[in-house]
């Protein structure tokens, strides 16, 4: 079965909505708690299909795990060693978080096992866990740095290592963290540039002691984990896509309700700022360790900027989105020291470049980033009718989706059936608020 999306142009973004919950916090909710002593209960949960498969993973690992229903999660956490050899090998699906960080916590165990994932996901690079963790005494297999992955059982323990990390991950971080958890000694880690904190959160929410010290994190091997109770905030990477269009369609005015605005998660805000948007946070306060607001955004005229790199690790899964962004936007926008985004879903940089050029916008592809000309001086639509093809990602079909807000013409957009691996429910929140996005099954 294939999927697309058919989004008839022009519109506003109006009311109060609340998106999913965030994904990183929900695959780290079910890894956490599945290994912690005792029962956790997890509410907000995002039930797409990247947190589904970290959640049958775990069951294939033998964890109790009831739900999701309604965001509800129970995991009834095994303890120290208390995973179990997998019958077959483990489907991380599209989920390339759900894969990285597994393979920090499995290569530690005195089993082996098999990661394997999708189409995308095979295609994505493992070397950047597999390799410091092999420092540490692990044993992992991949297909010339790709999956599957095998990991060996190990004799005895891994070895605590200090890492000092050639890129900024916080996949790559968080795998090691979770080894370091089985390892004799300490294990230092030590970041270029800040990225997503949401392990180390948790794992202080559950007990596990952490020496943070700007950007070094020690942990020190053999701590057990205590269960504890988990409210997942909105996903800000998905609350990114209304505030884009929000920003982008005269007449908007949209509160996103309980949006996570961890700091090092909220690059998306500073940058859209940065272009001038009406972004105002509402309530700001503190759940489970986590920060969370309401976010209220009303349309305003966006000027092209050249975007600070230290920013970029802080939305690196809003550039599809924000490049939309840029395209409405007065001036040349500037992208540099992103060429991660090669790496993700799809490549993020060349399928955007190419999309945008497919509706009319000039944008140019650099090997870590990308130059666009905005046309918000023009009257009239930004951008034409047209055909995109979303290689699958789910945030290049959304990001397409929200261009529609300011097309002269109908967008439709390819092979949208991954948009559920992040934001399940997305074209009935995006209808509901103003968006003509119908999806059509074939
Ligand atoms: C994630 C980290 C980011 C991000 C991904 C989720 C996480 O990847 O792109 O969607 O949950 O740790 P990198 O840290 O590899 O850049």
């Amino acid at each position: 079965m294939t999927r697309h999306f058919d989004v008839q142009p022009g519109g506003s973004l109006r009311g109060r909505i609340r998106v999913p919950g965030d994904k990183s916090i929900s695959h780290r909710s079910i890894m956490l708690g599945a290994i912690a002593r005792g029962t956790t209960h997890v509410s907000g949960f995002l039930e797409g299909a990247d947190a589904i498969s970290t959640m049958n993973v775990f069951r294939a690992l033998g964890v109790r795990i009831e739900g999701p229903d309604r965001g509800r999660v129970v995991v009834h956490g095994v303890g120290p060693g208390g995973l179990r050899a997998p019958n077959g090998p483990l489907d991380c699906g599209n989920a390339g978080t759900a894969m990285r960080l597994l393979i920090g916590l499995l290569s530690g165990q005195r089993f082996g096992c098999t990661l394997i994932g999708d189409e995308s996901l095979s295609k994505r690079p493992m070397r950047r866990v597999a390799d410091p963790l092999a420092r540490m005494g692990a044993r992992i297999h991949t297909q010339e740095g790709r999956p599957p992955v095998r990991i060996e059982p190990v004799d005895g323990a891994l070895q605590g290592i200090e890492y000092p990390m050639p890129m900024a991950s916080a996949q790559v971080k968080s795998a090691l963290l979770l080894a370091g958890l089985h390892a004799q000694g300490e294990t230092v880690v030590t970041e270029p540039a800040p990225t997503r904190d949401h392990t180390e959160r948790m794992l202080e929410g559950f007990g596990v002691q952490l020496a943070r010290n700007g950007a070094t994190v020690r942990i020190r091997g053999g701590q057990t984990l205590t269960a504890t109770d988990i409210d997942v905030p909105a996903d800000i990477s998905s609350a990114a896509f209304f505030l884009v269009g929000a920003s982008i369609a005269a007449g908007s005015d949209l509160i996103l309700e309980h949006v996570g605005t961890n700091p090092t998660r909220t690059g998306v805000l500073d940058i859209l700022k940065l272009m001038g948007a009406d972004i105002e946070r509402i309530n700001p306060r503190t759940v489970g360790g986590e920060p969370v607001a309401d976010l209220r955004v009303r349309a305003t005229d966006l000027r092209g900027i050249a975007v600070p790199p230290e920013l970029v690790p802080l939305a690196i899964d809003e550039f599809p989105v924000l490049f939309v962004a840029a395209a409405c936007a007065k001036g040349r926008t500037v992208v540099t020291g992103a060429e991660e985004l090669r790496v993700k879903e799809s490549d993020r940089i060349a399928v955007m470049a190419d999309g945008l050029r497919a509706l009319g916008t000039a944008a140019q592809a650099t090997p870590d980033g990308m130059i666009i000309e905005g046309r918000g001086d023009q009257t009239g639509p930004v951008f034409s009718a047209g055909s995109i093809a979303s290689h699958g990602d789910h945030r290049i079909a959304m990001a397409f989706a929200i261009a529609a807000l300011r097309a002269g013409g109908p967008i439709r957009i390819d092979d949208t059936l991954n948009v559920a691996t992040s934001f399940p429910g997305f074209v009935e929140l995006a209808r509901g608020a103003g968006l003509s996005v119908r999806e059509i099954a074939a």
